[in-house]
């Protein structure tokens, strides 16, 4: 199992925001964590790239994380593209995207990956100067997204790509997700767009007030009463 999460806790003080969770996500593996504002989605992104404490087992390749610090999990294969994309805005595109690829020393490696970003998203090589304050929302989350993967991640950690984006360019953002999956990079993506994720994710986690309520394929979840109308507003 490439991430195996089993009675997963995270407490801010005395709140206790995620409440044993169990969760795994196999090799090249589309996994979708959905849930309303609050369910603690992001919580558990950060638990697993080690920028929250957390307790419970938390395996990457069968090793545990918790001894590690941030730093090292992107080393082994985490990425994490955080919520609200946290990019430094009055830098170019160029240098956000190259921040991602920091703990590399292969140049060749990197030029490949930078040129694999640019091939995903075009508009990044023509803005690749552009200083990033200046694009469009969408623009800018490519751009996040773009550097988690200068990291080389085996499991890429997507925080809600597609919140506050226009409706084109987030279906240009999802069917660049599934194309990463395509390539062999697993993918845990926390989404409050059901539709979205039930489209392109292969399984889908259900996480209210810090449970994990229902699993299940994205075919099952799609045809289950409750996810219909709690998430798709049908039925
Ligand atoms: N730094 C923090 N200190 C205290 N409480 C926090 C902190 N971060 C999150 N929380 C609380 O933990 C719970 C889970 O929050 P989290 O951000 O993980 O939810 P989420 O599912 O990502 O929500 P959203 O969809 O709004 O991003 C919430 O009750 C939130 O208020
Ligand atoms: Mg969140």
């Amino acid at each position: 199992m490439l991430l195996e999460i089993d009675k997963l806790s995270v407490s801010y003080g005395k709140a206790v925001a995620l409440e044993e969770v169990s969760l795994r996500v196999a090799e090249g593996e589309f996994v979708a964590v959905l849930g309303p504002n609050g369910a603690g989605k992001s919580t558990l992104l950060k638990a697993i790239s080690r920028s929250q404490p957390s307790t419970g087992k938390l395996e990457f390749r069968g090793q545990s994380l918790h001894a590690l610090p941030a730093h090292a999990v992107v080393g082994r294969g985490i990425c994490h593209c955080p919520e609200g994309r946290r990019l430094f805005p009055e830098l170019t595109v160029l240098k956000n995207l190259m921040l991602g690829a920091y703990l590399r020393r292969n140049a060749t490696a990197v030029a490949a990956d930078l040129a694999a970003v640019y091939n995903l998203f075009p508009i990044l090589e023509q803005r690749g100067a552009q200083i990033v304050s200046t694009l469009s929302g969408g623009q800018q989350q490519m751009v996040a997204i773009g550097r988690a993967l200068m990291g080389k991640p085996s499991l890429l950690l997507l925080d809600e790509p597609s919140v506050g984006i226009a409706h084109r360019l987030k279906i240009e953002i999802f069917d660049a997700i599934k194309r990463i999956q395509q390539g062999g990079t697993a993918i845990l993506m926390a989404e409050q767009d059901a539709q979205s994720a039930l489209r392109i994710a292969d399984r889908v986690y259900v996480l209210e007030h810090g449970h994990i309520g229902r699993e299940g394929t994205s075919a099952e979840l799609s045809s289950d009463d409750y996810i219909r109308q709690a998430y798709l507003g049908v039925g």
